[in-house]
């Protein structure tokens, strides 16, 4: 990680990173990638709520927008390569005469974005150290054709590079709206919303009086106040595991995410079940989608009463779950 990386060549990269340096680090997802430069004066941008909530117990100014000049700024590469070269060309205008380093993992797809860099700018000496490369470069290089635009999809809606399925619905979304749409009523939750698909069909029932849209990622937050504009509808930038609704739930409608920082982890989804049965009513109903392979069945029979599989495809399976047994909220 960044970290290491620095550590093995800070006297390269100090001249740029330093103490008497303002940096803006773009994102940063845990504290332990940027502990070598914790004592310096870093402004982290990142926009996932439970990173956000880590970084700021350590101390660290977060930010999700970025404004004001500084003398370095450091990108830790995301996975999605639009989103890398996005943040790179943030990265270059808000330095004004100082250097951009680049930094991440062989498999975050490093090597393919420094061989594209080295096409647009002159890029200083590259580090390889702890399976992934670092390399810095004057910001005095014009890349604002690398800033995303918003992506425009089928029906009107708006996606941004970086968001979970920016191209298209994601298909086992697709499945679960079939089972949402005239049968929801009342105060309904769309957990993980993401862009909106799901919070749209939730919408389309005339019943419902309140729709709680929860997702962690600003960016997400974003595109769904865009894509869903209606009076009954509120926006929670929040982690959903933690989340608590204002007023227990008639329905919970989600399909829930299962990598944490870029890694597979069907905890989360389990974290994301528990959260349900926590926050709904005791008639309440949980609808969810899954990939088939992931193990959710005995923690739907642990925290509900009532449990079928509405539906499914060789790839995905949809439950309904009903009547959360007794459990603190
Ligand atoms: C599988 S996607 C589904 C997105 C959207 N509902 C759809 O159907 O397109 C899961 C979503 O959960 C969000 N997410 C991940 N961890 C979260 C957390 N702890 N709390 C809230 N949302 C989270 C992700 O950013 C992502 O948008």
């Amino acid at each position: 990680m960044f970290s290491d990386r620095f550590n093995y060549a800070r006297a390269e990269l100090a001249q740029f990173a330093g103490p008497n340096n303002k940096i803006v680090v773009f994102n940063a997802q845990a504290v332990d990638q940027i502990s070598e430069i914790l004592d310096m004066d870093i402004t982290v941008v990142q926009g996932f709520a439970p990173s956000v909530n880590m970084l700021k117990a350590a101390g660290i100014n977060v930010v999700q927008d970025v404004s004001g000049k500084f003398d370095c700024a450091i990108v830790l590469l995301p996975k999605s390569k639009p989103q890398a070269r996005d943040l790179i060309a943030q990265a270059v205008a808000c330095v004004e005469n100082g250097a951009i380093i680049v930094d991440g993992q062989k498999n975050d797809g490093i090597d393919s974005v420094l061989k594209e860099l080295k096409k647009n700018v002159d890029l200083g000496v590259v580090i390889s150290k702890a399976h992934g490369k670092c390399a810095s470069f004057s910001s005095a290089h014009d890349l604002a054709h690398w800033r995303a635009k918003p992506i425009e999809l089928s029906d009107g809606f708006q996606t941004y590079v970086g968001v979970f399925s920016a191209d298209e619905a994601d298909p086992a979304s697709v499945l679960l709206a079939q089972h949402v749409k005239g049968h929801l009523k009342g105060r309904v939750a769309d957990f993980g919303a993401g862009w909106g698909y799901l919070t749209r069909a939730i919408l389309a029932n005339e019943n419902v009086t309140d729709v709680y849209a929860v997702e962690a990622d600003y960016t997400s937050v974003q595109a769904c106040q865009m894509n869903c504009v209606d009076d009954r509808l509120k926006f929670y930038w929040d982690d959903v595991t933690t989340w608590k609704s204002p007023k227990l739930l008639d329905f919970v409608v989600m399909n829930p995410p299962f990598h944490t920082l870029g890694a597979a982890d069907p905890k989360l989804g389990v974290a994301f079940i528990k959260a349900a049965a926590r926050n709904l009513a005791p008639s309440g109903q949980l609808i969810m989608v899954a990939n088939r392979h992931l193990p959710y069945e005995t923690t739907l029979q642990d925290t509900f009463q009532t449990v079928n599989e509405l539906d499914g495809t060789n790839k995905f399976k949809v439950f309904m779950a009903a009547r959360p047994r007794k459990i603190r909220r």
